[in-house]
């Protein structure tokens, strides 16, 4: 029988596969994003968006060359529910699986991942961090090619696109979900 991890669960899975602490802190930073945006479009379900955040890079750390295609096969014989797994396979989408975000959550995880990685960069610029950053700080170093230049524009806007969202729209709401405690 398959199941679904609670957050605190997929966490421990997490630290069976990963042990860098950039790796940890990023699944923990995408896990509370999602868990934010489910607040407000999925509220029954926060827990459920929380776990996919946590486990969306199980693979990353072990097996870069197979992000995602390896996520599919281990959280498979992990017994791991189909849904969470095509959430977590699908933020690959174009980028190194073909699998499509359907459901808006996991549209939500397409758009927020590599943001979360360039709004963390912004606030480490900033003495006051992301306490009272504005979309248009992290607008400007969207711009910026060459700032946090690891973090994909283009997998950011297409997000910002498949939830038809703009862009200092999409910013803000990760940036409030980031501060949140
Ligand atoms: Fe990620």
């Amino acid at each position: 029988m398959s199941y679904i991890p609670s957050p605190t669960q997929a966490e421990e899975l997490l630290k069976q596969y990963n042990r860098e602490p950039f790796h940890i802190q990023h699944a923990e930073t995408v896990s509370k994003v999602m868990g934010e945006f489910a607040k407000e479009y999925d509220p029954d379900r926060v827990d459920f968006w929380r776990t996919v955040g946590m486990l969306h890079d199980i693979d990353f750390e072990q097996w870069p060359e197979q992000h995602c295609a390896k996520a599919d096969t281990l959280l498979h014989e992990l017994a791991i529910d189909e849904d969470v797994i095509h959430a977590v396979v699908s933020h690959g989408y174009g980028i190194c699986y073909d699998v499509e975000p359907t459901v808006y959550m996991e549209k939500v995880l397409f758009a927020t991942d590599e943001l979360t990685g360039l709004i963390g960069a912004v606030a480490l610029m900033r003495p006051t961090g992301i306490s009272d950053m504005e979309p248009k700080s992290v607008m400007k170093k969207f711009k910026d090619k060459k700032f946090a230049a690891g973090c994909s524009r283009e997998v950011i806007r297409r997000g910002a696109e498949m939830l038809e969202m703009e862009l200092p729209e999409l910013i803000g709401k990760t940036i409030e979900a980031m501060r949140a405690e």
